[in-house]
């Protein structure tokens, strides 16, 4: 049997960062190995139970918090990472990967990554901040060394403001991660119809 996909999930701290939740479920159910990355500002905005639970993996959320083993949690998680998806990617975050700076696991894992490893970005954040020189400047960086966008959608802004700047829909996200990888969609469960328990076993215990 081969072996599960690894995708390293960044979850930056954005308006949207709950969204990477659902991201983290889809991707889970497609039969991929999801391991979460958290920078410190997206522990204001969600907490880590819940990527634990739904990943069924521990999280990272501190360079300095190296439970098992002697590598360093980001030297091991950028080696066995196949796809380092970062959802949503905030400007900060953009400008951090351009840069190179390393200074939390995140950035860490970024730099770290094995050169035929796929790097996928689904930026959000508002349209001044997006279209912001310095910020195109950093993506015109990133697009040099073969990074993969998924949005950002242009509409109504968690911000208040209308342009371009929003989360693609986290199933875009998801069928763009795993086309890259290589994994055909598998069509997910059927909703189970509303009134009806799930139907149990016949066989005793
Ligand atoms: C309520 C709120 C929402 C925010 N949403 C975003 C966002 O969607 N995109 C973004 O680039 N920055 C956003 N920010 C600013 C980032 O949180 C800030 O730049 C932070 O330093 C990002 O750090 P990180 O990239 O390490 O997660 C928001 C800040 C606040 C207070």
């Amino acid at each position: 049997m081969s072996h599960p996909k690894c995708v390293v999930l960044g979850v930056t701290g954005s308006i949207d960062s709950h969204k990477a939740a659902d991201l983290t479920s889809l991707l889970v159910k497609q039969g991929c190995s999801v391991r979460v990355v958290m920078t410190a500002d997206a522990l204001r905005f969600i907490t880590p139970l819940v990527f634990k639970t739904l990943s069924r993996h521990p999280v990272v959320t501190d360079l300095y918090d190296e439970a098992e083993g002697w590598q360093p949690t980001h030297i091991r998680w950028a080696d066995e990472a196949d796809l380092l998806l970062i959802a949503p990617a905030t400007a900060n975050t953009l400008a951090k990967l351009a840069l190179g700076i390393a200074d939390d696991a995140l950035s860490c894992i970024a730099l770290a990554l094995r050169p035929e490893a796929k790097l996928l970005l689904a930026p959000a954040m508002n349209g001044k901040m997006w279209q912001h020189p310095a910020t195109r400047a950093h993506v015109a960086t990133l697009n040099g060394r073969g990074a993969e966008w998924s949005g950002p959608d242009s509409g109504i802004l968690s911000c208040g403001y209308e342009g371009v700047g929003r989360l693609e829909p986290v199933e875009s996200i998801a069928a763009k991660a795993l086309s890259l990888l290589g994994i055909r969609h598998k069509p997910s469960d059927p909703t189970p119809q509303a009134g009806k328990p799930p139907r149990r076993s016949r066989r005793r215990a």
